[in-house]
Order: structure tokens, then C-alpha cells, then sequence
């Protein structure tokens, strides 16, 4: 409940879930993930381990038939997946971003429909904003769509979409009325990938994440009936931001799996590596260091778990908290990751071990769901 968030502590029930997606993450996960990220190849055992034991999109509320994990249980188990894959937590963290906004403001039919198939693990859900020149002004969107008859039809490029041609289910924003722009122009809809007229750009070649699929999603003629719009037409924007409040939360968690993962495996190198006859981390310098990385990310993980109990709670504060937990969680995750290939010395700047990796999974958090010059332009609207 909510009162277990205001320790900013995690209560029993979500340590012990913890300890669960930590031995599954272990187990199931992390051997593939230095072969996921070499071949570029997308983590399918990670997805069979995850719908095997209802991890995919724990956030699905039980009426749908999800587990009702609350935001905090949410970010644990992208934290988890993440420590061992950060690819692989892209599943779990984008299940909630494409869901959210049918959750948000969508009909119980629309609701009905589109999250039970994906909390039974046969559908993911991608979330479609981003497009070629319109990235941090998501406003700045050109996707059209126009109504024919009782329905819709959609035109434009979306680029950067997570999951993209795996994802069953997209949630689309689409100016509506481009005279009113993000002030009632924009309208979201749900577009599913057997559509006619959607296609899919080819795979981008990616510094990090390269388990994760990204591409171009192309709307050509799409021709949708009316009941898959998201709401009242008009709402798509604030639809799409209020989506992100809740979901910049996951990316955080997602920078926290992965620096936790990069500080767990320093702080066992440091302890077998011998020079100048004692191990490295006999030395106070790289005690130090050892020490300013968990420092930050202690306060990184304090500062997310505030966030997801606003998010919890619907606070009027999420806004500056959800953007404040992404930017200041991934700026320690890339200063952690970095560490910790630097406390390997030339074997963390190698593919034999899985520091490099994680410095460049880490890169990502920094960019996505809103840069972090995008982060601080949320927080300096929505100062608490
Ligand atoms: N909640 C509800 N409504 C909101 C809102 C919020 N947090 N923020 C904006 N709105 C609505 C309001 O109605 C607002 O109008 P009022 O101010 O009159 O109330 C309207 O939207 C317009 O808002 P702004 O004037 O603030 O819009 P803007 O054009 O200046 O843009 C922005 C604001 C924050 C910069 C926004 O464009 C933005 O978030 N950009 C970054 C885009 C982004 O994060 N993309 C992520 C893509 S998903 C992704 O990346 C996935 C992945 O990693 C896996
Ligand atoms: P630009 O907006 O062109 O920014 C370029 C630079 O200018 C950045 O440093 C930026 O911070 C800076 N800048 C821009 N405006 C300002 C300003 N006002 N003040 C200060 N600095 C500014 N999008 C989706 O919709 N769905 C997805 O699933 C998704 N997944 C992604 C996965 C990956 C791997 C990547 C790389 C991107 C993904 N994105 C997704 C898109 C992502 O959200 C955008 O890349 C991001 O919002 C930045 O947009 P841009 O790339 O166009 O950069």
C-alpha cells in the first residue's frame, strides 16, 4: 500500500520479490545477455522466462488479468532484469509505456480488449511519439490522422519505436486539428502491427541496447475503426505526457538495474585482483571510488522509489519527480558504469567482461523518454 512507500523503503512483499526476479534474472537471463548484445539478436529467452512467470507486464491491473503490481513492484523488477540485461528490461519497462496510455484515458472496452491479451504474454505494446524531426518537440509531430467515416486513417513515419515488429499493439499520437497543435491537435490511437498499410524501417545500429529492436514504423493509408482512439479526440498529447510522468520511473529503474549490475561486478574484481602484491581493492583510492558509486546510487535509488510513490498515489508533484528521478538516476548510472570499467583497468575495456556493455547500455538512459536537457526543462516547468 501506499503507507509502505512513504518510508521510501521497500516493504517484505516487494524485497521478496525482489529476491525472486533476481534468481530468475540470474538464472534465465544473464547467460545470453553478453550473446544478445554481440549478435544484436532480440532476448527471446528473456521473453519466454518473463511470460513463464508473469513478469512481462506486471503492472496490468488484476481486472485485466495482470498481476496489479504496483509502481514501485514494477520498477523492482525492471531493476532486476536490468542489473543482468538492460535489453532484455526493455520488455517489462515498454510492456507499461505502450499500455499506459490506453490505461490512462481508454474506454473499459478499449481496456478490455488490448490489456488482457498483453498480461497473458500473447501481445507487446510499443509507444509510438518520436519521428524523424520531431524528437524533444514531440509537439512538433507531422503523423496525420484523418476521419473517414466512422473511423480513421493514419499517415506518417514514427521513428525510434521500441520494439517495433515484435509489439502486437502501438499506441499512435497523431495530429487531429494541426490549428490546435498540443493544445487539442493531437489524438492517440491504438494501430495493431496486422493492420494494412503498416510496415516496419530496418533495425537501427546502436551504441548499446543492441537486444532491444528499433525502428522506423511506417502508417501508410492505415484504416482504423473509431473505437481505437484513446479517449476524446483532442486528449492525445496530455495523454502521451501523462504517460511519461508515470514511465520515466521505469527508465530510472532501468539506469539502476544497470549500475547496480556494473557495481557488483567491480566490487568482486577489485577484491581477486592482485597488484603490487595485495588485491586492488586494498587501496584507499579504490575504496573511494567504490564508495562514491554506491553513495550515488543509493541516493538515485531513493529518489526513483519517491518518484513511484507518487506515481502510486497520483501526486501533483509526479511530474517534476518522474523527470528528476530519470536524469539524475541515469546521469549516475553512465558515472557508475564508467567507474567501474575504470576499476578493471584494460580488461573492463574489453568484451570479456560485461562493463563495457553496461557503460554503453547505460548511454541510452540519458537520451531516451526525454533527454536530459528535456528532463530539466520538465522540472524547471513543474519546480515542487
Ligand atoms: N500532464 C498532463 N498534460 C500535460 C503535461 C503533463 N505532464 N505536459 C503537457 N501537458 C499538456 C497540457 O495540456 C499543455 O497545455 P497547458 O500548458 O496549456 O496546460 C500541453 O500539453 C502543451 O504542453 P507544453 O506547452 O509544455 O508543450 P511543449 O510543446 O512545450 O512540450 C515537452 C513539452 C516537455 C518538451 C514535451 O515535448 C516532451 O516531453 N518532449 C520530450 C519527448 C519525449 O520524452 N519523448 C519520449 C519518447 S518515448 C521513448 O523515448 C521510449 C523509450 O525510451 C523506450
Ligand atoms: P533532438 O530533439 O534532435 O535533440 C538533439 C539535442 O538537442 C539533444 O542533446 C537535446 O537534449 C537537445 N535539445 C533539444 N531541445 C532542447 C531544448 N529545448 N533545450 C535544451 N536542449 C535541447 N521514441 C518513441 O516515441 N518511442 C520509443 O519507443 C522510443 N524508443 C527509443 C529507443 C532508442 C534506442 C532511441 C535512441 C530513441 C527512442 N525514442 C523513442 C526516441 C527518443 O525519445 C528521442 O530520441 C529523444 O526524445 C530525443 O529526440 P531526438 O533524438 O530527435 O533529439
Amino acid at each position: 500500500g501506499a503507507a509502505d512507500f512513504d518510508l521510501y523503503r521497500p516493504a517484505e512483499e516487494h524485497e521478496l520479490l525482489r529476491e525472486s526476479v533476481r534468481a530468475l534474472a540470474e538464472a534465465k537471463i544473464a547467460p545470453h545477455a553478453a550473446e544478445v548484445d554481440e549478435q544484436g539478436r532480440f532476448p527471446q529467452e528473456a521473453l519466454d522466462a518473463l511470460v513463464a512467470s508473469d513478469l512481462h507486464a506486471v503492472h496490468v491491473p488484476e481486472s485485466y488479468g495482470g498481476g496489479g503490481a504496483d509502481a514501485l513492484a514494477t520498477v523492482i523488477v525492471i531493476e532486476e532484469v536490468a542489473r543482468v540485461c538492460a535489453s532484455s528490461s526493455l520488455i517489462p519497462a515498454v510492456n507499461k509505456l505502450g499500455s499506459m496510455p490506453v490505461l490512462l484515458s481508454g474506454s473499459e472496452e478499449l481496456k478490455a480488449r488490448y490489456l488482457a491479451p498483453l498480461a497473458r504474454g500473447e501481445a507487446m505494446f510499443s509507444y509510438a511519439l518520436s519521428e524523424p524531426d520531431a524528437g524533444s518537440d514531440a509537439g512538433g509531430m507531422k503523423t496525420r490522422a484523418v476521419r473517414d467515416g466512422d473511423g480513421w486513417v493514419l499517415n506518417g513515419v514514427k521513428r525510434w519505436i521500441t520494439n517495433a515488429g515484435v509489439s502486437e499493439y502501438y499506441t499512435v499520437m497523431a495530429v487531429t486539428d494541426p490549428d490546435k497543435r498540443t493544445r487539442g491537435g493531437i489524438s492517440a490511437f491504438v494501430v495493431e502491427k496486422g493492420d494494412e498499410g503498416v510496415s516496419f524501417g530496418a533495425p537501427e545500429k546502436k551504441l548499446g541496447i543492441k537486444g532491444s529492436p528499433t525502428r522506423e514504423v511506417y502508417l501508410d493509408n492505415v484504416r482504423i475503426p473509431g473505437d481505437r482512439l484513446i479517449g476524446e479526440e483532442g486528449t492525445g498529447f496530455a495523454t502521451a505526457m501523462r504517460t511519461l510522468d508515470h514511465t520515466r520511473i521505469t527508465i530510472a529503474a532501468q539506469a539502476l538495474g544497470i549500475a547496480q549490475g556494473a557495481l557488483d561486478y567491480a566490487k568482486g574484481y577489485v577484491a581477486e585482483r592482485k597488484q603490487f602484491g595485495r588485491p586492488v581493492g586494498d587501496f584507499q583510492g579504490v575504496q573511494f571510488m567504490l564508495a562514491d558509486m554506491a553513495m550515488k546510487l543509493e541516493a538515485a535509488r531513493q529518489l526513483t522509489y519517491a518518484a513511484a510513490a507518487r506515481s502510486e498515489r497520483g501526486d501533483a508533484d509526479l511530474t517534476f519527480f518522474g523527470a528528476a528521478a530519470k536524469c539524475y538516476a541515469s546521469d549516475a548510472a553512465m558515472e557508475i558504469t564508467t567507474d567501474a570499467v575504470q576499476l578493471l583497468g584494460g580488461y573492463g575495456y574489453t568484451r570479456d567482461y560485461p562493463v563495457e556493455r553496461m557503460m554503453r547500455d547505460a548511454k541510452i538512459t540519458q537520451i531516451y523518454e526525454g533527454t536530459n536537457q528535456i528532463q530539466r526543462v520538465v522540472m524547471a516547468r513543474n519546480l515542487p
